[in-house]
């Protein structure tokens, strides 16, 4: 089963309800959320009172990938504006297995994001804390501008984490983040992906929930 999380980062956000009911009417099964502090990348996004407005326009998960600096210092504020989901950049200052903690303390399903660069041996030491529903998030462009083009060296990566978690029992998710339309989403479920982020490529689509529906592969959703 492919699930869907709609990034918002390049949606027209003077009309922030209207973007969460496009999203509602997606049939995707999230909404993603970036949050840069313009230290981890080089942009600035958005933050905790956005947040808390989204929550009011929509009752679908909140899907916030933290690309800041110190994610365990924020973990709870987060998750007090209403996120569901939360990931962190491994390479971020904080220590991992501390924020997975917080995450897991604050009630939400934990991720740990790795840029396309940085080895999956990384992951190894947190692993194993992580629960059923949690996940990995394995970005497929660089992090910190949407609209960019998909890095394909980052499929053997995908492929590789997934035969891990099989051999090893890990019920967990692997979340692919980053220039993901059609095409490229059909490569990541067949590497082992089973939540793709989207933005750019379904906002500008004619028809939102049909292009969803492409990035399963055809499937219907089952909201
Ligand atoms: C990049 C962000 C992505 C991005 C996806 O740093 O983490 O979520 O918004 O946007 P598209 O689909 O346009 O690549
Ligand atoms: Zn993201």
């Amino acid at each position: 089963m492919t699930r869907i999380s709609v990034s918002i980062l390049n949606a027209d956000l003077t009309d922030l309800k209207g973007v969460a009911a496009t999203v509602q009417r997606s049939g995707a099964e999230m909404l993603h959320y970036d949050v840069m502090d313009g230290c981890f990348v080089d942009n600035i996004s958005f933050g905790l009172p956005v947040l808390q407005s989204l929550r009011r326009c929509t009752d679908l998960p909140l899907d916030v990938h933290l690309m800041i600096r110190d994610p365990l210092r924020f973990a709870e504020r987060f998750a007090d504006a209403g996120a569901q989901l939360l990931s962190f950049h491994v390479e971020s200052e904080s220590d991992p297995a501390e924020t997975v903690r917080e995450i897991h303390r604050c009630g939400l399903r934990a991720g740990i994001a790795l840029s396309p660069d940085t080895p999956l041996e990384r992951l190894c030491p947190y692993l194993h804390m992580l629960e059923p529903e949690d996940f990995v998030l394995l970005m497929t462009v660089e992090p910190g501008f949407g609209k960019q083009s998909f890095l394909y060296g980052v499929l053997p990566k995908i492929r590789a984490l997934r035969s891990r978690m099989t051999a090893e029992c890990l019920p967990l998710h692997i979340e692919v983040d980053g220039g993901i339309n059609a095409e490229t989403a059909v490569l990541c479920r067949e590497a082992g992906a089973d939540l793709l982020v989207s933005g750019s490529f379904l906002f500008r689509a004619p028809d939102v929930r049909e292009a969803v529906r492409q990035l399963r592969g055809g499937e219907e959703s089952f909201r």
